[in-house]
């Protein structure tokens, strides 16, 4: 049986899985990215979890290919390279040691334009051409999908709206500048809103006392739903500001959609409300009331893995039409 390996490497954690051509997923499991301080080390270790999959799954495999979906991927390189969310600094030959190993095509992309790419080939863009996809996780990843072409730029490295300017004197980014989108945006951006809002103001709030590492988003989402005035506010800032920054990127490529995907597009319409609002209240006339902002239709746990596969389809999909 023909199947691909997909794998998303998260700030957190690393998720592969094994996929038949109908887009199952046969088999998945998880390892820690950053336990290894050496990148061959994770590679190594990563490599060995995939071969033990391979074994534990019943019928006779046979890989076509290996994608992946890594922040700061290059795809014209294979490599993965200086990545403001991951321990491992420089630049990253993951496609080349991989390859080695396995000795099929191993193809790697941004994890976010793998997730566009995903939407595109099993989500809600079946039959769009023009989107953007918007990961929102410790990062803000984004692909934008162009003419029906996922946008990979000149040198591999295009759609990186997580690193937009915001605020010229804002915070400090893992990418070395200064006010970028996800220090606002992203899980780990709300929690550091939500911690401003905690120093900046004395109302009572039952994420006041918790400590960073401890606040997660489904923590802030919950105590919204129940009326916390802090982490309401927290989510009406972080949807002006996507909004607002979602509009400058509509003048970019026309999207019909943009879809949110990630942790904090579960927190539903906490999120959607102030982003769509402020999306349409910075949009030129000639958009308004055109862009749909859409949860991904790929949330859940193999959503990132059947993006990373779907990388292998489109590459076999182009070969075979060369041929
Ligand atoms: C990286 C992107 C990535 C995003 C989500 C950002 O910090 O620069 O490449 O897509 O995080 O992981
Ligand atoms: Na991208
Ligand atoms: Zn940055």
């Amino acid at each position: 049986k023909e199947v691909t390996v997909g794998i998303d490497i998260g700030g957190t954690n690393t998720k592969f899985g094994i996929v038949d051509s109908a887009g199952t997923v046969l088999y998945q499991s998880k390892l820690p990215t950053q336990k290894h301080a050496d990148f061959k080390d994770y590679i190594q270790e990563l490599d060995g979890a995939i071969k033990y999959g391979i074994e534990q799954t019943p019928g006779d495999l046979h890989i076509t290919g290996i994608g992946v979906g890594a922040p700061n991927a290059n795809f014209y390189r294979g490599t993965i390279e200086h990545a403001p969310n991951l321990v491992w600094k420089g630049i990253i030959p993951i496609v080349e040691i991989m390859q080695e190993d396995f000795n099929v095509p191993v193809i790697i992309t941004n994890d976010a334009n793998a997730a566009a790419m995903g939407e595109m080939i099993y989500g809600n863009a079946k039959n769009m051409k023009d989107f953007i996809v918007i990961t929102l996780g410790t990062g803000l990843g984004s692909g934008i999908v162009a003419n029906g072409e996922l946008i990979y730029g000149y040198d591999g490295f295009a759609a990186e709206l997580g690193h937009v300017t915001v605020n010229p004197n804002g915070r400090n980014c893992g990418c070395g500048r200064v006010g970028c989108l996800e220090t606002y945006v992203s899980a780990t951006g709300i929690k550091r809103t939500v911690y401003k809002l905690l120093a900046d103001h004395i109302e009572e709030s039952e994420l006041r006392g918790i400590s960073f590492h401890d606040l997660s988003t489904k923590m802030i989402t919950e105590a919204a739903e129940r009326g916390d005035s802090v982490a309401k506010a927290a989510f009406e800032y972080t949807g002006k500001i996507l909004g607002s920054k979602l509009a400058d990127s509509v003048a970019h490529t026309n999207p019909e959609a943009i879809f949110i995907f990630g942790g904090l597009s579960l927190a539903g319409d906490l999120i959607f409300a102030p982003t769509r609002k402020h999306l349409e209240a910075n949009l030129m006339p000639i958009y308004k009331n055109k862009v749909k902002v859409l949860p991904s239709g790929l949330q859940n746990q193999s959503a990132p893995i059947l993006g990373a596969s779907s990388l292998v389809v489109d590459h076999l999909n182009k070969k075979s039409s060369v041929n």
